[in-house]
């Protein structure tokens, strides 16, 4: 049988382009030699958000007293939080399996190769056999950069050094965790770990943490983690990785700190090894498989989506892409817009990005005007925080005065911002929002109140 489509990579960009394709009537057939979910399922997105509800509900229940509440022994169960965590992606992962089945994918688990073209279309080597395609989906998403540091390889195999797969798997909690890069894994991690009671230290290259994110609010986490008691080495180089300690270099000086365990988290790269690529010439750029805006490489009828493209490493973005592919393969016009997708880094308090940033708007020389409001301006977020440092920052630009970035650190963020991406991607006017009306009391209304306080 020769497929209409065959997709390699389970993740969400291949689960969703393959339930996709079915849904519309293209024979599909779907590799993973892994599991199916991809990273996001299994070692990404959901275990890590499981691990951190478990550690909110903990804190909710310890500093209760705040609220008025007193809790009796509260404690965290860390290996009854990785038994839930384990049975949410049990769920979700059948959810996708039957999904799969009830499009008509034909999933086949193993290491699927390219091995070449055939007058037929696109040969796929799995478990042994050859498949061919008429069409090929790449989408083999992307694994974490491991550093050449001194004492890296020795503690990946002894256990010692983990990446995002062992660390939400750990059985018990360390009592000291190193995290090496201070990013949306090592902050997201640093924030359920230290609830569970490790002493956590993060070293950070830069003099700052979480990346891209606007810095003021990059600072805000930085203070409330380091309250809540996180080490932040910024500026800082990780020299040496040994059994129980980490050494690294910043201010010129060289220092030690403990580590039962260490966690690499510095970025991840596209898998673009090992699948047959060269075989029929793809195109990569700077590690990452080239595509245009429709998720088309330079092969006729062979497309990338998902990580692997490196364009954007997150789920929804996966997830549109793998719709934009199939859409074209469908016959209808999609383009990926990437200016309103939205970003958020799930610690606590949440922080939740759209659009652009002061920097980027500086660097593309855009015309641009903000406002900052703090959340206390919201009643809910008054009602329900004792702390008062969260804000929210809008970006218009001048001429059109079109929404283009909002960004909030306070609760509710990662839900808020959806709302925000869908007003600059409909191009929305400060004064067509000012004319929404927004439920009270909530956090969302902050996004409102902000654009007031433009001149
Ligand atoms: P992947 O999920 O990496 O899936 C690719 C699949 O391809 C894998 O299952 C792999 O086994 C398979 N594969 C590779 N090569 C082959 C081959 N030759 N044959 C067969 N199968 C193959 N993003 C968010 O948006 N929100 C979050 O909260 C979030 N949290 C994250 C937390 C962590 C700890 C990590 C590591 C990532 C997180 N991400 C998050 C990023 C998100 O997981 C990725 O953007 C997303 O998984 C990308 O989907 P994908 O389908 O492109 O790739
Ligand atoms: P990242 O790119 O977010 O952060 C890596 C950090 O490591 C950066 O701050 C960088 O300056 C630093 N770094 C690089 N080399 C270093 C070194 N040698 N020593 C010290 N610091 C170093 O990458 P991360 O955290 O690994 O996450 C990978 C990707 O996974 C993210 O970019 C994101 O796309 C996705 N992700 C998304 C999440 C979300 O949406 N909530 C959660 C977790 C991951």
């Amino acid at each position: 049988m020769i497929y209409d489509l065959i997709i390699i990579g389970g993740g969400p960009a291949g689960y969703l382009a393959a339930e996709r394709a079915g849904q519309a009537g293209l024979s599909t057939m779907l590799i993973e030699k892994r599991y199916v979910g991809g990273v996001c399922l299994n070692e990404g997105c959901i275990p890590s958000k499981a691990l951190l509800y478990s550690a909110k509900v903990y804190d909710s229940a310890r500093h209760g007293e705040k609220y008025g509440v007193i809790a009796g022994d509260v404690r965290l169960n860390h290996s009854a939080v990785i038994e839930r965590k384990n049975k949410v992606v049990k769920t979700l992962v059948s959810g996708i399996r039957s999904k799969l089945k009830k499009n008509m994918v034909t999933l086949v688990e193993g290491l699927g190769e390219i091995a070449g073209r055939s007058s037929e279309g696109y040969e796929v080597k799995v478990n042994g056999e050859t498949y061919t395609g008429k069409r090929l989906l790449i989408a083999t998403g992307s694994m974490p950069v491991i550093p050449p540091i001194p004492g890296v390889k020795e503690g990946l195999e002894k256990g010692y050094v983990l990446t995002n797969r062992e660390i939400l798997d750990l059985k018990t909690v360390p009592a000291s965790l190193v995290i090496v890069g201070g990013g949306v894994i090592g902050l997201e991690m640093a924030s359920y770990y230290c609830s569970a009671g490790s002493k956590v230290t993060v070293i950070e290259m830069l003099d700052h943490i979480a990346g891209y994110t606007d810095s003021e609010i990059g600072e805000i986490l930085l203070r409330r983690y380091q309250k809540k008691g996180v080490e932040f080495k910024l500026g800082a180089k990780v020299v040496e990785i040994c059994e129980g300690s980490v050494v690294y270099q910043a201010g010129g000086q060289t220092s030690i700190v403990e580590a039962e365990k260490v966690l690499l988290s510095i970025g991840r790269k596209p898998v673009v090894e090992g699948i047959g690529l060269e075989r029929l010439g793809i195109e990569l750029e700077k590690g990452r498989i080239k595509v245009d805006g429709r998720g088309k490489t330079n092969i006729p009828e062979v497309y990338a989506a998902g990580d692997v493209n490196g364009e954007s490493m997150l789920a929804h973005t996966a997830y549109r892409e793998a719709e934009v592919c199939i859409n074209n393969i469908l016959g209808k016009k999609d383009t990926m817009r990437y200016n309103a997708i939205p970003s958020v880094i799930y610690t606590n308090p949440e922080v939740g990005s759209v659009g652009e940033t002061e920097a980027t708007a500086k660097q593309k020389g855009l015309d641009f005007e903000t406002a900052k409001i703090s959340m206390l301006y919201s009643g809910r977020y008054v009602a329900e925080n004792e702390d008062s440092d969260g804000i929210c920052k809008v970006l218009i630009d001048k001429k059109h005065r079109r929404l283009i970035g909002v960004h909030l650190i306070g609760s509710y963020a990662s839900e808020i911002i959806y709302g925000a991406a869908l007003m600059i991607e409909t191009e929305m006017r400060v004064n067509d929002i000012k004319e929404l009306v927004f439920p009270h009391p909530t956090v969302c209304e902050i996004i409102r109140e902000a654009l007031f306080e433009l001149k």
